[in-house]
């Protein structure tokens, strides 16, 4: 059936599927947890590591307004995640309500774009990890040999200028088994992981707002927002929308949050709940972060420097050196959890996939006792493995905006579609200010999007081609609708 492109997924079967049985995903999730899986996939590498570098290469102290700019450009779209989640409780979020919306075709292309938010964003994120284990231990004066922690493709020069180049980065590949293992064990199992690390990571970034505050130097927000420098992007306006872009990714991860949709108990009312008060919280906790850091230091001394560096040098202007160890540590719990509620995700968007026959089937058989989709979880645990073990961390993270930002593009004009096709559908929770919202919502997602760099574009376009090929010799003539 080559033409049916535009075949929508009808209603009345995506009901019937949210419908629970000993051979589906099995309902354990309420609001806490889900609000918690939220926080989980939020709160990472876009805080701990980003925000100093879009202070000191973009926005200066306004960075905080950064923060504020892409948290409204969320709240669209998580308005939007709202209504469909609570009117479409299944596993595979945005990839069900285009195909309820937008036909098949639609569908593939969201379906097939989420895995760069999802699979290269948790493999992304268990690189990085790696290097923050490393840190870590050595603190601790534990060293790990540099070859078993570096793709190939990576290398570091000694001081006496040897230079060791990596074999495996075998760390990585450690934290995507364990989380691996931890999901197919169940999903109920890995949300009290998930809570635990949550309420660490959470702390500690109380711990470092309370503690900084007192030590703020209001001199240091003068100028607020530094003069442009002539370039687009270096300081002023729009230097703060820049950042905003850039920072977008630490609040990447609430969406995750409507793939767990298949098995929340009453996602009716509880998937707006785990949406959008995760977005608020780190929302709040971002804010206060970022004025509280570039109060501690001038922005101009977080420049030339990666990683965590800005929040050492943030630290160090009080007089509480150990916050330094527990940052590390957030990081590492943050990460590990980021890492877990995207492998969710990606195997529950492709758990949807294959039940509707886009996909083999293997992606949708449920474990007997565990009832999750465990050989979909084992296929990703290679895949993602494979990636942390031998590609560098460079880039991917863009890759991973870009996926996310066309995927809430869609998500928003899927609402628009929806209200016009199916007004009378109950919806348990509706997005305010039809069509204002979602509108708003796609054009500060397009904006964000223009502003990343052309080689993610052109890194988004071969991924698009790759599935497109998938598509058109395998998904559309294995298709159930
Ligand atoms: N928001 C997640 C992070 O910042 C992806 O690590």
């Amino acid at each position: 059936m080559p033409n049916r492109h535009f075949a929508k997924k009808p209603m009345s079967s995506i009901s019937s599927e949210s419908q629970e049985s000993a051979h589906s995903l099995k309902r354990t999730l309420g609001a806490y947890n889900l609000t918690s899986l939220g926080i989980g996939a939020i709160i990472g590498a876009g805080l701990f590591s980003i925000t100093g570098l879009a202070a000191a290469n973009n926005a200066g102290p306004a960075v905080t307004i950064s923060f504020v700019i892409a948290a409204i450009g969320c709240l669209f779209a998580g308005l939007c995640y709202a209504e469909f989640s609570s009117m479409i409780p299944v596993a595979g979020s945005a990839y069900t309500y285009s195909y309820a919306t937008m036909g098949r075709f639609i569908a593939w292309v969201i379906g097939w774009d989420l895995v760069l938010e999802y699979a290269v964003g948790a493999a992304t994120v268990s690189i990085s990890w790696s290097r923050y284990l490393k840190k870590f231990l050595e603190l601790f004066h534990l060293h790990l040999p540099d070859q078993l922690t570096m793709s190939p493709w990576d290398s570091i020069t000694q001081a006496d200028g040897t230079v060791i180049t990596g074999i495996i980065n075998l760390p990585a590949v450690v934290i995507v088994v364990l989380v691996s293992l931890l999901l197919i064990r169940g999903t109920k199992e890995s949300a009290f992981v998930n809570n635990l690390i949550v309420a660490i990571k959470v702390s500690v970034v109380l711990v470092f707002i309370f503690l900084g505050w007192g030590y703020v130097n209001s001199a240091n927000y003068t100028p607020y927002i530094p003069e442009n420098t002539g370039t687009f992007g270096a300081y002023g306006w729009s230097g703060i929308l820049r950042a905003a872009g850039i920072i977008f990714f630490a609040y990447i991860g609430f969406d995750a949050v409507s793939t767990a949709a298949q098995e929340a108990k009453n996602p009716q009312r509880d998937m707006p709940i785990g949406i959008l008060l995760s977005l608020a919280i780190c929302t709040v906790l971002y804010i206060l972060f970022a004025h509280v850091m570039t109060g501690l230091a001038n922005y101009t001394e977080f420049k030339g420097q990666d990683g965590i560096a800005p929040v050492a040098v943030a630290i160090s202007h009080t007089p509480y050196g150990f916050m330094q160890k527990l940052i590390i540590l957030a990081i590492l719990g943050g990460y590990s959890s980021v890492i877990m509620v995207m492998l969710l995700g990606q195997s529950r968007v492709f758990y949807s996939m294959s039940q509707d026959g886009f996909l083999p089937k293997v992606f949708s058989e449920v474990h007997p006792k565990f009832r999750t989709p465990w050989k979909s979880n084992g296929v990703f645990c290679l895949f993602v493995s494979l990636f942390a073990a031998f590609i560098p961390a460079r880039v991917v993270g863009e890759m991973t905006s870009i996926g996310t930002l066309f995927a809430f593009v869609l998500v928003c004009i899927g609402i628009l579609v929806l209200r016009k096709s199916h007004p009378e559908l109950p919806r348990p929770f509706k997005t305010p200010l039809v069509p204002l919202v979602p509108i708003l919502g796609i054009l500060s997602c397009l904006l964000m999007m223009v502003s990343l760099p052309g080689d993610t574009w052109i890194r988004l376009f071969v991924w698009m081609t790759i599935g497109l090929i998938i598509y058109y010799f395998y998904s559309r003539h294995h298709a159930k609708h």
